[in-house]
């Protein structure tokens, strides 16, 4: 496979924990040693909806090893599932009732001395229902769309403007559901220490979210709650929030006495865990006739679960990405029997961009502009929505990069007419946008006597590279070569952070890192008579003092100038395609990514970061597609064979470049968040580039050669 990019990988400190996750040496949460662990199973409805009529586990509990099934006949209360509000809609409750929402949910968890023989008792495990009507399928099912809570429809200026423009674009586009499927399934082992005292390993993006809802699940004191989770591998927004099969586990380790191990399955990470829920979109675009954008009108109906409103922001891509004086969206949820949805990166954007870009592809060829220029004229100066000016904008920047790096000027506009050894050759382009958030963290950073600098903070890393941007920036601030720094996260016993989510972590922790490295600066400056010491004196300062270390505990966050502006990511994706005329394959032949993420922290992980959202892109454009067989409501491909992710030979090339310009008002490094953007706008650029390629538009993802052909 051709592979050249090694070449171009910038300079910048390597991945700090690199090492021990390519040996082995990083533990992930189902691999921590707990003394005297079980192991827990679930076992999942065979129906889709209706109600357990009876349950039989008597051969599974005399089955060799097993200490527990458990069931909602015998499941232990619950408190918080007592004390919530009495609203019909509300998180899955699990083991709470009779009522089965969904094919796949849990029924029971078999809980023995080995996992084998969890998983044994677990097929022994029978029930018998009562059978009720259900829907899965959104495409017949679009008319009961309702508004979900407080939702009110946007309109700016005057609601389907576009109708009256002498040039228009009326189409419907959708996307499937796409399941995170990241490397490491769902996992927590639980263990109670005390009566009201519990430590959780468990996957999850956020170790004080997760201390936080399970300590009210189990209405303990959140200080009682110790959840660790030092590497997460990968996790997209599936671990986002808590989940019932982690309540399971705690759960389970209150019945049976010991500590309580549940890994979720590849088939239960499509039903336990979330997914980014199919859609249905109808884009309406009217322009001049010089290509001024006179009116968009976007349309989105989503699927949620049966119990659950989920919702996220499919059309406001539309109210935000270009100047436009009439703009209107709405946006719908329908009520399925599935699972609840949850964020999947680019969290609603990611959805409403491969509609509003493939259009502005479409507005593009009818009037005859070059997608770029399109973009161009319609470029918003200021937010749309708000009338704020932006923190920063440098989104021209990006798409002149792009376009010189690709060699954007010697596309043939014209779709169908270019071939490559056989194969039709296309290119195309989109863009992307994700709000820049800043929130609140604290950490602790302390100088030793020997000059190593020690940092802690409860933060979690997904993969990203938490650690070495962390890393970059102390060592930046305290001049300290990165060797001596010592980054510490994902324990809820450290110093409150957020959840790593909403491309908002680098802004966010790294600034309280900057903030304390500044302090301890200022505390060495004090302590050398009011004159700055060079970092090399650092330890002499503290030896001289006798002071075995200097600590400095900072809690930052943005102050009233985070109102002020319009803070957003931007990102053009442009993409090659060879598209085989006998049998529709599509092959990505090159990919380039240009994101304006303000000052770019870390430069091989943010590099590693726009490459990994590009993949994720060209997956969703080509193949991913979670199916469900809607005459029994159930899932058909939940597992890897079928359920497609690309792999090594689906992907080329690609290449990430940044216009690198600081943003003056989100946070002192000048950074602005990268994960969304990274994966916004990617699935357009691909269907673009296969118009280009090909003369045909597939707007129903993922484009498999039947689409094509
Ligand atoms: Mo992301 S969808 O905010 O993990």
């Amino acid at each position: 496979m051709e592979n050249t990019t090694s070449e171009k990988v910038p300079a910048g400190l390597s991945r700090i924990d690199g090492r021990m996750k390519v040996t082995g040496g990083a533990k992930y949460s189902a691999e921590y040693q707990v003394a005297g662990v079980t192991y827990g199973v679930l076992v999942g409805s065979t129906i889709t909806s209706g109600s357990i009529k009876a349950l039989d586990t008597k051969k599974a509990e005399s089955a060799p090893g097993v200490l527990s099934v458990i069931t909602y006949l015998n499941a232990p209360k619950i408190p918080g599932y007592q004390t919530d509000k009495p609203s019909p809609k509300g998180p899955f409750k699990i083991f709470y009732d009779n009522k089965i929402y969904f094919n796949g949910q849990p029924v029971a968890l078999v809980i023995a001395d080995t996992f084998e023989r969890a998983l044994f008792a677990a097929s022994l495990v029978k029930a018998t229902y009562n059978v009720a009507t259900f829907q899965t399928n959104l495409k017949s099912n679009l008319s009961s769309g309702v508004s979900p809570r407080n939702g009110k429809d946007y309109v700016k200026g005057s609601e389907d403007a576009y109708k009256t423009a002498p040039v228009k674009v009326e189409q419907e586009y959708s996307i499937p559901t796409e399941v995170h499927n990241p490397m490491e399934l769902g996992a927590t082992i639980a263990r109670w220490d005390a009566a009201d005292k519990l430590t959780i390993y468990t996957k999850t993006q956020g170790v004080k979210s997760a201390q936080r809802s399970i300590a009210q699940a189990f209405n303990l004191q959140p200080d009682n709650v110790h959840v660790t989770a030092p590497f997460v591998g990968g996790a997209f927004g599936s671990a986002l929030r808590t989940w019932p099969h982690e309540i399971a586990a705690a759960l389970a380790a209150q019945v049976v006495k010991k500590p309580v191990k549940l890994v979720l399955s590849r088939a239960d990470m499509f039903t336990s865990i979330g997914y980014r829920p199919q859609a249905w979109q109808k884009i309406s675009l009217g322009a001049t006739a010089d290509g001024k954008l006179v009116g968009i009108t976007h349309e989105a109906t989503a699927q949620t679960s049966a119990y659950e409103d989920f919702t996220e922001g499919v059309v406001n891509i539309s109210q935000l990405m270009y100047a436009c004086p009439n703009v209107n969206t709405k946006y719908r949820i329908v009520s399925l029997n599935v699972n609840t949805p949850t964020p999947m990166r680019g969290p609603g954007e990611a959805t409403g961009a491969f509609a509003l870009e493939s259009a502005m592809d479409e507005l593009a060829y009818a009037l005859n502009i070059d997608p770029i220029e399109l973009r161009m004229r319609n470029y918003a100066d200021t937010d749309p929505q708000t009338g704020k000016p932006y923190s920063s904008k440098f989104l021209n920047d990006a798409y002149k990069l792009g376009a010189d790096a690709i060699g954007w000027s010697k596309r043939n506009p014209k779709p169908g007419m270019v071939m490559e050894n056989g194969w039709l050759a296309g290119y195309g382009m989109a863009a992307g946008m994700f709000g820049a958030y800043r929130g609140s963290a604290t950490v602790v950073a302390r100088l030793l006597a020997d000059g190593t600098l020690h940092i802690e903070t409860a933060v979690t890393d997904i993969g990203p590279g938490t650690g070495t941007a962390m890393t970059t920036i102390a060592s930046e601030v305290m001049g300290i070569s990165s060797d001596k720094i010592n980054f510490k996260l994902g324990d809820s016993n450290m110093p409150p952070s957020p959840t790593q989510g909403g491309s908002s972590v680098t802004a966010t922790v790294g600034s309280a890192v900057s903030d304390a490295c500044n302090q301890l600066k200022e505390k060495l400056k004090e302590l050398n008579g009011n004159s700055e010491s060079a970092s090399s004196g650092y330890a002499q300062i503290l030896q001289q003092h006798n002071l075995p270390q200097l600590e400095v505990t900072v809690t930052s966050k943005g102050g009233p100038e985070l109102g002020k502006y319009a803070m957003y990511s931007w990102s053009v994706h442009f993409i090659k395609v060879l598209v085989n005329p006998a049998t529709g394959v599509v092959k990505i032949d090159k990919g380039l990514s240009v994101a304006d993420a303000g000052k770019i922290v870390s430069p091989k992980t943010a590099r590693s970061q726009m490459i990994g959202g590009s993949i994720m892109g060209a997956g969703m454009a080509l193949m991913e597609e979670a199916v469900i067989d809607h005459r029994y409501g159930r899932l058909v491909n939940n597992n890897f064979a079928d359920y497609h992710v690309p792999v090594q030979a689906d992907i080329p090339q690609i290449e990430a470049l940044f216009v690198n310009k600081p943003d003056p008002y989100l946070n002192p490094m000048g950074s602005k968040g990268m994960g969304e953007i990274a994966t916004i706008g990617v699935a357009a650029a691909v269907a673009n580039a296969v118009f280009n390629a090909t003369g045909k538009r597939v707007r129903d993802l993922p484009i498999t050669p039947d689409k094509l052909v």
